[in-house]
């Protein structure tokens, strides 16, 4: 619904989005919005003043709200009044003209979600609001559940990119830390690149021993063996990793890694792989029987190109399969990316996270060895991987996570 329409309506139907704007051009980016994700969307002139006369019914209140408050004289006042009055959404983003830290503060403290500074683009404002009702859908109150050991077998994580250096062993590594460190579960990350895999390096340990034999030779595999080449990195995170030389063979065998996977499954909740791509297809096992796929991808044109490859694949493999796409080292307004609505459009489906690029912490840490976490504990990298691992995992993350000063340095300057 690309008309303004008098606030008095808004209730009188089901409203998805609804945005309060009152300048020309942020209108031009709600209308792409509305035309090609909300059809059912209203965008209403008159910015923050029309939206605290919004009309609504509590059972009616809109998931996604963005309201412009350039025009606002006591913006604290009224941030706090429109949080409340649309008190239910899953977003509420608020844009304006003042590039001041304190709105943001403001915003997050009131309970909204965002504040974007003007000029807004379509893209932004979209991930914005994604990211937000993900973490909408994942944050309670409740702090984090916690889980013991177990004797089932782990959730199996295949982790895949599209292609080289678009981040999958950072996001494997780094997921794999969260599920352990912040989510408290037993996991284990086997790196399967056994020529190029850098997950012994981003932990700063050594490659294991006998991991080469293990997986050419299934008669090697049993679960003394396997626990003791399993290196551990905390006490509920271990890897499985080696540095062969290029010109030495591995002769991967399918019975070797199916051994291999189910032994460190055992006694874990999480295991996550890291997956040279082309192994899917010489070893189909590594998909079907994973519990999710995570394909890890940029935001460029080879990466949509080959994320629309991969997705066809996999669902060759095992349709129905549950893929996790996720884009990783997004720059804001960049030159040379696609844009999100076109990936997704493209890729027929959502993405279930967009990471930032941020190499003054997620390259500084893998020089130094170590997890982001450990690194930038406060990052929007970490901030956002959390709400991923915790959709995952299928368990909630308490709220204090992303604290406003956590979202405050990740916006202005610190990132
Ligand atoms: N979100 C990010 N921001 C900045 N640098 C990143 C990000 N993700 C990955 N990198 C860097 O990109 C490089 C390649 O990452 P890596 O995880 O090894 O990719 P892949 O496993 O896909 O080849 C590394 O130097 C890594 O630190
Ligand atoms: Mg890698």
């Amino acid at each position: 619904m690309m008309s303004t329409m008098p606030p008095a309506l808004i209730g009188s139907g089901k409203v998805d989005f609804l945005a309060f704007i009152n300048d020309g051009a942020t209108e031009e980016v709600i209308h792409t919005l509305i035309k090609d994700y909300w059809p059912s969307g209203v965008l209403i002139s008159g910015g923050i003043l029309a939206a605290l006369n919004a009309n609504h019914s509590a059972a009616s209140v809109p998931q996604f709200v963005v309201i412009d408050i350039s025009d606002s004289e006591r913006p604290d006042v009224d941030i706090e009044r429109a949080v409340k009055t649309f008190h239910g959404a899953k977003a509420v983003v608020f844009i304006g003209d003042r590039n001041d830290a304190t709105l943001y503060r403001t915003v997050i403290k009131a309970g909204g979600t965002d504040y974007l500074l003007k000029p807004v683009d379509a893209g932004e404002l979209y991930s914005t609001l994604i990211n937000a009702s993900l973490a909408a859908s994942s944050y309670t109150d409740a702090p984090v559940t916690q889980s013991g050991k177990s004797d089932q077998q782990a959730k199996l994580i295949t982790v895949i990119g599209v292609h080289g250096g678009v981040g999958t062993s950072t996001i494997a590594v780094n997921s794999a830390y969260e599920m352990a460190e912040k989510f408290n579960h037993n996991t284990a990350i086997i790196d399967l690149d056994v020529h190029f895999g850098t997950v012994a390096l981003a932990l700063n340990k050594e490659p294991s021993v006998g991991f080469r034999d293990a997986l050419e030779s299934p008669s090697r595999v049993d679960t003394l063996f396997i626990e003791s080449a399993l290196v551990s990195v905390t006490d509920r995170l271990s890897v499985l990793a080696t540095e062969e030389r290029l010109d030495d063979y591995v002769k991967y065998n399918g019975d070797a890694i199916n051994m291999l996977v189910e032994k460190v499954c055992n006694n874990r909740e999480y295991v996550f792989l890291d997956t040279p791509r082309t192994l899917i297809i010489r070893f189909p096992q590594l998909v079907t029987e994973a519990t999710f796929v995570i394909l890890v991808t940029d935001l460029t044109i080879v990466g949509l190109r080959d994320a629309v490859t991969l997705l066809e694949k996999i669902q060759n493999i095992s349709p129905g399969k549950d893929v996790k796409v996720v884009l990783n080292g997004v720059r804001q307004n960049a030159d040379g990316q696609v844009s999100l609505r076109d990936f997704e459009a493209e890729i027929r489906r959502p993405v279930s996270v967009v990471l930032p690029d941020a190499p003054e912490f997620v390259a500084r840490a893998l020089n130094e060895g170590k997890p982001v976490r450990v690194v930038a504990p406060q990052s929007k990298f970490i901030n956002l991987l959390d709400v991923f691992c915790a959709e995952l995992d299928g368990s909630e993350l308490d709220k204090t996570t992303v604290s406003p000063m956590q979202k405050l340095f990740s916006k202005f300057g610190k990132k």
